[in-house]
């Protein structure tokens, strides 16, 4: 294989998606507990997507932004509709959604609080990107290793402890960047006392409240933005993964007053919002602000919660069970990884967060009769991890 070995792939070749389904080349179908890591929301191959990129491969593909483009001005006159955050930038990644906002971070530090080291705070455990800022925003060792020199003006403090927030934010801070429910970290929620404490500081400082909704985005947690039912108002949120449901689209978007540090010049990005990307986005957005679809996942995801808690809480192996819409954890007491290939032979794909946490994120369009098929196999799986790894072979896996 002519790639670099950056991911510990599995050895399926997936070539197909329908909704929550996946086949691969073999003819197996998978219900996918994945979305993509977050990303195909709508589902595989959305019917609605699909007929608007499909009409855009015919009229345009890409344009510089040095032109206007109109999909782009619509696809941000919604996300400023539905966010009430007035301007947006787009790029193609979480990645460059963060380091935007990290860049717009430093400018406003400079230019609104005269700051001379403008410095962004985050939290352990959380996860912002694998860029050269955006690694070292990561409340994660593991993710930095062996990539020093790493850019400074960042650090990072404990999450949801209220009492460090206090003596962790200093003069220098500019901007405040977190999670909601970390993902990548566990799939650990904000305590709301925490958050409100947060955006208390961020308001009498005059901090930028960023939240990182790459993940938690776009429908993810029962509503458009997690940010809403947290009931905080940042000043930045950053968006990708379910924005395009597949092709990729990241964007950060923020509050009147902060586009003054963001003048001509300041950032770019070539292929930012082109117009494919933005009849995805569109379509999207159109799908998840028109229809009852975010009911929907706020129905299945109540029956997710309670099929979670009474299959698998009396699990001996499992310690704790959290997430909210359609993001869950299922902590166990041991390496959650050598449960994947089990689920996975029998046609479950689901992922991991931090060593000992499995990861769900079905699609919004998952049914009910899917969500109970996939609590199923997964209380089996577990069944036979506890099996196999307490009869002392977990090379059997
Ligand atoms: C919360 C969060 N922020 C940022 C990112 C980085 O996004 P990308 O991989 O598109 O750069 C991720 C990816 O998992 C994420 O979960």
């Amino acid at each position: 294989m002519a790639l670099f070995p950056t991911y510990a792939r599995n050895d399926i070749k997936l070539i197909r998606g329908e909704g929550a389904w996946l086949w691969d080349d073999q003819g197996n179908r998978y219900l996918d507990f994945t979305s993509g890591l977050g990303v195909c929301n709508l589902g595989h191959t959305h019917p609605g997507v699909k007929a608007a990129v499909h009409e855009q491969l015919d009229q345009l593909w890409h344009v510089s932004n040095l032109y206007r483009i109109p999909l782009q001005e619509q696809v941000a006159g919604k996300l400023a509709e539905v966010s009430g955050l007035d301007f947006s930038f787009f790029c193609n990644s979480g990645a460059e959604a963060n380091e935007a906002a990290i860049k717009l971070a430093r400018r406003y530090g400079r230019e609104q609080k005269g700051l001379h080291r403008p410095e962004v705070v985050t939290f352990y455990s959380s996860f912002h990107g694998r860029s050269l800022a955006t690694l070292t925003a990561t409340g994660q060792a593991k993710v930095k290793e062996g990539f020093a020199p790493l850019p400074e003006g960042f650090r990072s403090l404990p999450y949801n402890d209220r009492d460090a927030l206090k003596e962790g934010l200093t003069e220098q801070t500019a901007a405040v960047m977190l999670e909601l429910i970390q993902g990548e970290g566990g799939v650990r929620p904000a305590d709301p006392d925490f958050l409100q404490e947060l955006e208390r500081l961020c308001r009498d400082r005059e901090i930028l409240l960023m939240v990182d909704e790459v993940q938690t985005g776009m429908g993810r947690t029962g509503d458009l933005f997690a940010f809403r039912q947290a009931g905080i108002s940042p000043d930045v949120i950053t968006l990708a993964k379910g924005l395009g449901n597949g092709l990729p689209v990241g964007a950060m978007l923020g509050r009147k007053g902060l586009e003054v540090h963001f003048g001509p010049g300041s950032h770019a990005s070539t292929f930012g919002g082109n117009p494919v990307v933005m009849a995805a986005a569109k379509a999207v957005l159109e799908e998840l602000s028109t229809t009852d679809l975010l009911s929907r996942v706020r129905h299945t995801s109540h029956r997710l919660q309670t099929l979670l808690h009474d299959k698998l809480a009396s699990h001996p192996t499992v310690v704790e069970i959290r997430g909210q819409g359609l993001m869950w954890g299922v902590e166990l007491n041991r390496p959650a990884a050598p449960l994947l290939p089990i689920l996975q032979r029998k046609g479950l794909l689901a992922v991991i967060a931090g060593p000992q946490v499995l990861r769900l994120l079905p699609p919004l369009v998952t049914k009910e009769e899917e969500a109970v098929h996939g609590v199923r196999i997964i209380e089996e799986g577990l069944q036979q991890l506890e099996e196999v790894v307490d009869g002392g072979s977990v090379s059997r896996i």
